[in-house]
């Protein structure tokens, strides 16, 4: 059913600002719904859930990479930017896909991933068999290496994933890699690599896309003139708009030239950065200039802490302003541990040097129960979570948290399949445990995820998670965040935030308009409700009915009468 490109945007959808305060819901694409029973989740299982999505009041998902891809990195490892895995579906599946949601009123972002190819995309194969100094291998970032017959690598320079970020090819170049070595980093000082960015964005917008996620944002252009620094050397350059391979200031002249692109459609495409920078460099990413919106991992790296907290959301509200954007807010996705089970374990030791934020020295201890309180860490995360969704801008959530799963920590290793894993060896368990396809049903094959098996091992207790255990219970995690989605959009009116003064340090409390409030109580003992005027009552609570005070670790919203 290919409509004619390109696929006008239905009118209902045509608010420039929509993205200011949307809660748009990540879907790892392969961990979601099976429509064809292989095991792997697909662009049609999407399609069988529209209803789903749409009954949880989002205004828009993030699909993360459903690409032709070897699945070297989960997906990040893309062979071809405009095509969908054969194993996910077609193209005509995206557009029926894109067609079904937006008729419910939810809008597409799609995973852009441009600071690496997969090793399998035709440029790199083209690289590997046009040899040295072809022009070819100038997309790409090869060098001879050094000592004794270029045995050794160019430096010494390690990937985010553990191990050398250089490969040796079979003619004894070497290439680098950030990531995995199937993920070969491109030359963003190649006008071809430009070129068929923009290539590729304007495909999907045609298709009717209306954002896009940037994969690494912060790491496209670099600057490898010789002689290149050592690891150590590295470490010294400070990451001021200059240094060699991060946050260089030259990465906006690419998003200047995407964002004309952006606002050549109607609705404008939105975009958000993923930016692993400083906060003071982070305004850059999200001017309207560049891609207009940043994710902010602040909460997410933060613990159930209302000092931490308070100061996050204080410092990217003001972030946002400087920026011209509105801050997001993250407490799940798929590259760390669930936000239920961090908020379970005991705060992780200070000089833990796991990757795996929060989580990682549980996990790599083979997730002991002893240490995780299962209950503790869902009652904070429902009020974690209704804290969030309290905030003005936009919010992310991840597939599942809906659902209050927790991090699968028990996958056998012969099952695992997180890069991360295998390039240190074993020393990082990665990132497989929020990654688990979804309960759908109690029982059933895969819990109701497809017709057969699930592509990573669902545990025994993902039964009682189900979406249809959960569906219809006013008092599941499911009900809810949808009872919450349904109230924020009176919430969010306008995107002031006042505190309120609560007098305990383990209490937050502020004022958004139309005389709404939000209490989230961090500590244990009771905090007291007494000083609301008569009209104001507790519309939500993460913790069961509250009276006249917010018992330990939960939220309240507080709504005026009308
Ligand atoms: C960030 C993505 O979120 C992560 O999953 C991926 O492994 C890296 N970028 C590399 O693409």
């Amino acid at each position: 059913m290919t409509e004619v490109l390109p696929i006008e945007t239905p009118d209902a959808l045509k608010d420039p600002t929509w993205w200011r305060h949307a809660v748009v819901y990540q879907i790892y694409p392969r961990s979601f719904a099976d429509a064809d029973g292989d095991g792997l989740g697909d662009i049609p299982g999407v399609v069988s859930r529209v209803d789903y999505l749409a009954s949880l009041g989002i205004d828009a998902v993030w699909l993360s990479p459903f690409y032709p891809s070897a699945l070297a990195d989960g997906g990040y490892d893309v062979a071809d930017y405009r095509n969908v895995d054969p194993r996910l579906g077609t193209l005509e599946d995206f557009d029926r896909m894109v067609a079904e949601l937006h008729a419910r009123g939810i809008r597409v972002i799609v995973d852009i991933v441009p600071n690496h190819t997969s090793d399998l995309h035709e440029w790199f194969q083209e690289a590997l068999a046009a040899g040295r100094g072809s022009a070819a291998r100038e997309r790409y970032i090869f060098r001879e290496g050094t000592g004794p017959d270029g045995a050794e690598p160019p430096t010494d320079w390690l990937s985010v994933f553990g191990g050398p970020a250089w490969h040796r090819v079979e003619d004894g170049q070497w290439y680098f890699h950030n990531f995995a070595k199937e993920q070969p980093d491109l030359n963003w000082d190649h006008s071809e690599v430009r070129e068929d960015f923009l290539k590729t964005l304007r495909f999907w917008s045609d298709r009717g896309v209306d954002g896009f996620r940037i994969d690494v944002a912060h790491m496209l252009t670099k600057d490898l003139t010789e002689p290149l620094p050592s690891r150590e050397e590295l470490t010294l350059i400070p990451i001021d708009g200059n240094h060699p391979l991060i946050d260089r200031d030259d990465v906006h002249e690419i998003y200047a030239e995407w964002r004309q692109l952006f606002n050549s459609y109607d609705p404008p495409r939105t975009a958000v950065a993923e930016a692993w920078v400083a906060s003071h460099r982070v305004p850059r990413y999200a001017s309207p200039e560049s891609l207009g919106q940043s994710f902010n991992f602040d909460l997410l790296e933060a613990d159930f802490d209302a000092a931490q907290f308070r100061r996050i959301v204080t410092e990217n509200l003001a972030l946002a302003a400087e920026s011209g954007s509105s801050s997001t807010w993250v407490l799940s996705n798929h590259d760390v541990v669930r936000h239920a089970t961090r908020y379970g374990l005991p705060p992780e030791p200070a000089d833990s040097t796991s990757h795996t934020r929060h989580g990682g020295d549980w996990l790599i201890s083979g997730g002991d129960e002893a240490l995780l309180d299962r209950e503790r860490g869902a009652r904070r995360a429902k009020a974690a979570t209704l804290f969030m969704l309290a905030l003005p801008g936009s919010t992310y959530l991840y597939q599942g948290e809906e659902l209050g799963l927790h991090e699968v920590a028990d996958i056998p290793e012969e099952e695992r399949q997180d890069p991360t894993f295998f390039r240190t060896g074993g020393a990082e368990i990665g990132r497989d445990g929020c990654r688990v396809p979804l309960p759908w049903t109690a029982d059933g094959p895969s819990f109701g995820f497809g017709a057969s098996g699930a592509h990573l091992p669902q545990p025994a207790w993902f039964s009682q998670y189900a979406v249809d255990a959960q569906d219809g219970d006013p008092a599941s995690t499911l009900s809810l965040y949808r009872r919450t989605l349904s109230l924020r959009h009176e919430l969010q009116a306008a995107e002031e935030l006042e505190w309120i003064e609560t007098g305990r340090d383990d209490v937050l409390r502020f004022r958004r308009p139309g005389g709404w409030q939000v209490v989230t109580n961090f500590g244990t003992e009771p905090y007291d409700l007494t000083d609301l005027p008569g009209d104001a009552h507790v519309v939500l609570s993460s913790g069961g009915p509250a009276g006249s005070s917010v018992p330990g670790e939960t939220t309240v919203w507080i709504a005026p009468v009308r």
